[in-house]
């Protein structure tokens, strides 16, 4: 059997993990960078067509170029950040099933005159992959501070090369500074979120 991970590893990933604005002075370097998506990959999808697409913004000045695209509030920390990931969703990803998902070949030809099935696809699935690239990034001791505030289309436009990748979320990364955490908020009890049928 499994065995649950111990009190220390859950409160690492969820208890005690808090969305970050503020960060301490660390560096995240390419290694640690490439280390995160080797880990949040393996989260499943529907059909493994993991549509996600992370953009690293690293250089100097793909940072300066990003920063003017976040909404005002969001811009301070994302200048701050010692990394950020533009998580996207590729519109496109059916053409990648032969490599991901070679035993539904007919749905992925299917798929290539469907653009709306593609389009509510690629939400579901690389939403949950950008959950699983927060959890990665804990489990690695990062931490997270994701944002959906930003000019999406003038993103999409400056950071995918024409390719059709949809900004769902920028995700600052680094080693949060607790001094810059609001007090934690509430999380619905079982009672309001859950039913037992
Ligand atoms: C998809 C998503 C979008 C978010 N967008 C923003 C944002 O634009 N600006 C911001 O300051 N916080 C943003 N947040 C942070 C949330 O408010 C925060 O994760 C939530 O309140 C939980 O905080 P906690 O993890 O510290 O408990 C976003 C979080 C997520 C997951």
């Amino acid at each position: 059997m499994t065995p649950a991970l111990d009190a220390a590893a859950l409160a690492q990933l969820f208890t005690d993990a808090r969305t970050h604005n503020a960060w301490r002075d660390e560096p995240v370097d390419a290694a640690q960078l490439r280390q995160l998506y080797d880990l949040a990959k393996w989260g499943p999808t529907a059909m493994n067509t993991s549509p996600l697409r992370v953009c690293f913004v690293q250089s100097p000045e793909a940072r300066e170029r990003l920063i003017p695209l976040m909404a005002e509030g969001n811009r301070a920390k994302t200048a701050a950040a010692p990394a950020v990931a533009l998580l996207g969703r590729d519109l496109d990803f059916h053409t990648q099933m032969p490599l991901l998902a070679p035993h539904a070949s007919a749905v992925a030809e299917r798929l290539a005159g469907q653009p709306a099935a593609r389009e509510g696809m690629s939400s579901l699935n690389a939403g949950l992959q950008i959950g699983y690239f927060i959890l990665a990034a804990r489990s690695l001791g990062l931490d997270c501070g994701p944002m959906a505030g930003f000019d999406a289309a003038a993103v999409d436009a400056a950071f995918w090369g024409g390719r059709a990748v949809k900004t769902m979320v920028v995700c600052n990364l680094g080693h949060g500074d607790p001094a810059g955490l609001r007090a934690r908020a509430a999380r619905l009890a079982f009672e309001d979120a859950c039913v037992v049928a």
